[in-house]
C-alpha cells in the first residue's frame, strides 16, 4: 500500500526532523490536516506551517482540508505545490464546480467522506475525481479508534468504482495501526494515512515500512 504519514502527529517543536524522517522513509506522501474549528471541532495549522513543510518536503503533498468553503483556498493550495487537494463532500455545496476548479488549477482532485456519509453520495462525481478518501474516524483529532464499518464502506466504494471508467485511488484516514492496516490492505485500500501510529512508534521509519509492505 501507499503510505501518507499525517503531520498532525509530528513534533511541531522539531518539525524539520520529522519532515526529514518522512523524506528518508518509504512514505509516498505528506498528509497535511487543516482544521478550522467550524467544520470540525478542532483547529490544527494553516498555510504558514504548510509552506514551511512544503519547503523541505521531497514527496508530494496530500492536503486534507477539514474546513468550510474549501473552494476559497484553491490558489493557495496550488501555490504550495500540492499534488492532491482533498475537500469534504459535506463542506461543498457545489462539489462538481469545486472539483473542476481544483483540476483547472493543475492539481489532482480528491473528495473525502465522513463516516456517516454514504458512498452513493459520490455516484455522480466518481468520473471526475482522482482520489476518494474515506474517513475511518470522525475528523478533527488524531489518535481515535478505527470505525469497523469502514471495511464495508470500502467494499461499496470499490463496487461503485468498478462500474466507472475512471479509477480514483482509495485512501483511508483515521485509526490506522498494526491491527487495522492489514484489514485495509486486504479490502483493497490504495493509500493509508497514519498519524499517531507512525509518530508515536519507537521507530517511525520502520512503522512506515511495515505499512508500505502490506
Ligand atoms: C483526523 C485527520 C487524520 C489524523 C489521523 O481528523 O484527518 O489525518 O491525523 O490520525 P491517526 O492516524 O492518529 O488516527
Ligand atoms: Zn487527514
Amino acid at each position: 500500500m501507499k503510505v501518507a504519514p499525517s503531520m498532525l502527529s509530528a513534533d511541531f517543536a522539531n518539525l524539520y526532523a520529522d519532515i526529514e524522517m518522512v523524506n528518508n522513509s518509504e512514505a509516498d506522501y505528506f498528509h497535511l490536516d487543516v482544521m478550522d474549528g467550524v467544520f470540525v471541532p478542532n483547529i490544527s495549522f494553516g498555510f504558514p506551517v504548510m509552506q514551511a513543510i512544503a519547503k523541505y518536503a521531497q514527496k508530494p503533498l496530500d492536503v486534507h482540508l477539514m474546513i468550510v468553503n474549501p473552494q476559497n483556498y484553491i490558489s493557495q493550495v496550488r501555490d504550495l505545490g500540492a499534488e492532491f487537494m482533498n475537500v469534504h463532500q459535506e463542506a461543498c455545496t457545489h462539489l462538481h464546480r469545486t472539483v473542476q476548479a481544483i483540476r483547472n488549477a493543475g492539481m489532482k482532485a480528491a473528495v473525502t467522506l465522513n463516516p456517516a456519509t454514504p458512498v452513493v453520495m459520490l455516484e455522480d462525481i466518481v468520473e471526475d475525481v482522482d482520489m476518494i478518501l474515506l474517513m475511518s474516524v470522525n475528523p478533527g483529532f488524531g489518535g481515535q479508534t478505527f470505525i469497523p464499518n469502514t471495511i464495508n464502506k470500502l467494499q461499496k466504494l470499490r463496487e461503485l468504482i468498478s462500474k466507472s471508467n475512471n479509477k480514483p485511488l482509495i485512501e483511508i484516514d483515521g485509526g490506522v495501526n498494526a491491527e487495522t492496516a492489514p484489514l485495509l490492505a486486504k479490502a483493497g485500500a490504495d493509500i493509508v494515512v497514519a498519524g499517531s501510529y507512525v509518530f508515536g512508534s519507537q521507530d517511525p521509519t520502520a512503522t512506515i515500512s511495515f505499512l508500505k509492505n502490506l
